[in-house]
């Protein structure tokens, strides 16, 4: 299979499980992010056991970047899946986000996934096939606490994702949105908000579903996957 899937924020979390796992499924991988050491030592991983990837750092925020990336994967091969995952979350009282905070989490998780995928499109359409995954949450689908800003960016992309596969259809894209409770990854490391890890959502396990979803086969395409611990949100 030479085809190839682009990941953002593939240096932690679940794009790294994600590009991982993809490339054990035979994909090319793609990995974007803005920790060049990380994504190394992944490729690295991904090349040992025989995968074949491309590591292009990126910081999603910067638009010509994101030119960049596009000019790289479009070189390394056809771009059949895009991921947009970089995402960050801050939490806190409305009354203390700042404009900073506001916009690091609008810019990285909803402008850049209009970007990323934008970028791939005319691509896709051409070949008649494609993929757009969106790593959503649980906050695109409900408001919570403290939760204003990463709320507003994910209904955002819920909105972004949603006029998109309706535009998109006749020329045979998928687009797939993700939308998990909270999962055990470094999202969490340093936040208030510290729900007990162990209880979260496996990032392993929410990555099979994630590839099984993708490799639907024939005209199936699962829209929407609402992932949440059995025992619903904390
Ligand atoms: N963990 C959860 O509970 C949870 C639940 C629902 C949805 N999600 C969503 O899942 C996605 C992945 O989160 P995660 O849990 O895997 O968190 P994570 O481990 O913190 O990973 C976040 C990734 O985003 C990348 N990133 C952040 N800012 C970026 C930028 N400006 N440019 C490029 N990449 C950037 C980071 O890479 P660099 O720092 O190397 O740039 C990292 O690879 C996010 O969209 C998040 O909203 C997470």
């Amino acid at each position: 299979m030479s085809e190839a899937a682009v990941i953002t924020g593939a240096s932690s979390g679940v794009g790294k499980s994600l590009a991982i796992q993809l490339s054990e499924a035979g994909y090319k991988v793609v990995l974007a992010a803005r920790s060049k050491n990380k994504l190394n030592a992944i490729a690295e991983e991904i090349r040992k056991k025989g995968g074949s990837c491309l590591v292009v750092p990126t910081d999603v925020s910067q638009s010509e970047q994101i030119d960049n990336l596009k000019e790289r994967a479009l070189g390394f091969g056809d771009i059949s899946i895009v991921i947009n995952n970089a995402g960050l979350g801050k939490f806190c009282k409305i009354e203390e986000v700042t404009i900073e905070d506001w916009d690091s989490q609008l810019d990285v998780n909803l402008r850049a996934s209009f970007l990323v995928s934008q970028a791939f499109i005319s691509d896709m359409k051409q070949r008649e096939k494609g993929a757009l995954v969106f790593m959503n949450s649980v906050a695109g689908k409900k408001g919570y606490p403290y939760s204003a800003a990463y709320v507003a960016s994910k209904y955002g992309m819920r909105g972004l994702a949603d006029s998109m596969r309706e535009e998109l259809r006749e020329n045979n894209i998928r687009v797939i949105s993700i939308h998990p409770g909270a999962v055990d990854t470094p999202f969490w490391d340093g936040t208030e908000v510290n729900f007990p890890r162990e209880e979260m959502l496996d990032v392993h396990t929410l990555a099979q579903s994630i590839v099984h979803a993708i490799q639907s086969p024939g005209n199936f395409t699962v829209e929407e996957l609402v992932v949440r611990r059995t025992a619903g949100d904390f």
